[in-house]
């Protein structure tokens, strides 16, 4: 994330500054073998390793990057241990979603002393390139925001973790930045997470969605988006809501075994370039009938990309007060119907777009019929 932009009142009265997301923990259960996947897939570098070969006794961990985005994936080696546990019972899935802040002391202590559950004590941790703190509360479900203090550290990535130098080729696809990463929570609990965010964290509601906005024939959802004082750090927070038939969250929730992180949202450079060369490496994509393009200019209104690129690509468009946005999702890429990706190209809106839902939502339940969860 680029730093600074903040004005002074702002730093002030937050109470949490943050400088953005620092990575994001996945537990897996073949570490080695997922981080081949985002390398050749997806484009990542392979920068950082740590498990047995670096003294590490019951976890291998891969760290992938590509411009500001950096991924870590995790694996148990003990069967007993946590991670062994948490992938026991919610698959592949997300662990920790970091923030990079200037003190995780007091990162940990402001948000303790607001009512958050300790998940890590600050803690500082050296190697030979300086050292970090780390401190760590949980969220929804098993998920857990850790604080990454790293102004005194010039490592590859946390001290324990050593430089891979013999990684792979490989050809990033053009992510820059997480925009947003979304929770799935119970029924009934958004409101709940909402001010968890808004008084442990200090963030605001940006946004609602109701279930007259994301609902179909069958199935609704309903949406909450919070947001950091500096807006860097976005969580939009869904719950299922009532339906004909089973809503997507709470395939999700039966799948996963409770909340948990749904979508990780990436910026790119150029989404036509990014969504075809990601297309030619097999990445597979929730698909939206060709109706969808029929009417979307009178939607939308004008914009650059040539409508006819959009749809051989299948990538949606949406318009807010501020601009435009294209944006496409990924099917899950596990094998429970969890974790997805978003890949999304802001050109000025700062919404989600929410006039993609309905389409989006009756496509995801195509899916889910054919998993048999509808
Ligand atoms: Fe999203």
């Amino acid at each position: 994330m680029e730093t600074a932009l903040v004005n002074e009142i702002e730093t002030s009265v937050d109470f949490l500054p943050l400088n953005g997301t620092d990575h994001v923990e996945f537990y897996v259960g073949n570490a080695k073998q997922s981080a081949y996947y985002y390398q050749m897939a997806w484009g990542y570098k392979l920068v950082a390793y740590s498990g047995p070969e670096t003294g590490v006794r019951d976890r291998a961990s891969y760290v992938l990057e590509q411009n500001k985005v950096r991924l870590v994936l995790t694996t148990a080696i003990d069967p007993t241990s946590e991670i062994a546990q948490h992938h026991l019972k919610h698959g592949d899935g997300v662990k920790f979603l970091s923030i990079w802040v200037d003190d995780a002391t007091k990162s940990f202590e402001e948000t303790v002393k607001r009512g958050a559950i300790p998940y890590l004590e600050p803690m500082r941790i050296e190697d030979e390139y300086g050292y970090v703190v780390v401190s760590g509360i949980r969220t929804y479900g098993d998920t857990v925001h850790k604080f990454v203090e790293r102004s005194s550290y010039n490592g590859p990535f946390l001290p324990g973790f050593k430089a891979v130098d013999n990684a792979m080729e490989v050809t990033p696809v053009g992510l820059k930045y997480i925009d947003h990463c979304v929770g799935n929570v119970e029924l009934g609990k958004m409101d709940e997470w909402v001010k968890f965010y808004e008084d442990v964290m200090g963030f605001k509601l940006l946004l609602t969605f109701d279930d007259k906005d994301i609902s179909t024939e069958y199935s609704a959802l309903m949406s909450k988006v919070v947001s950091n004082g500096n807006g860097y750090i976005k969580f939009p927070i869904n719950e299922p809501a009532e339906g004909k038939k089973k809503s997507q969250i709470e395939e999700y929730l039966d799948f996963y075994h409770g909340a948990g992180v749904q979508h990780i949202a990436i910026e790119v450079h150029n989404i036509l370039e990014t969504v075809a060369e990601l297309r030619r490496r097999g990445i597979e994509f929730l698909y939206v009938p060709e109706t969808y393009y029929d009417d979307v200019l009178d939607r939308v209104g004008e914009i650059d990309e040539d409508i006819e690129d959009l749809k051989k690509l299948n990538i949606l468009v949406d318009r807010d007060e501020s601009g435009y946005l294209l944006q496409i999702f990924t099917k899950p890429v596990e094998d429970r119907p969890t974790l997805f990706y978003e890949i999304i190209q802001r050109r000025g809106a700062q919404s989600f777009g929410k006039g993609n839902f309905k389409a989006l939502f009756e496509s995801i339940e195509r899916e889910q019929a054919i998993r048999g969860n509808l």
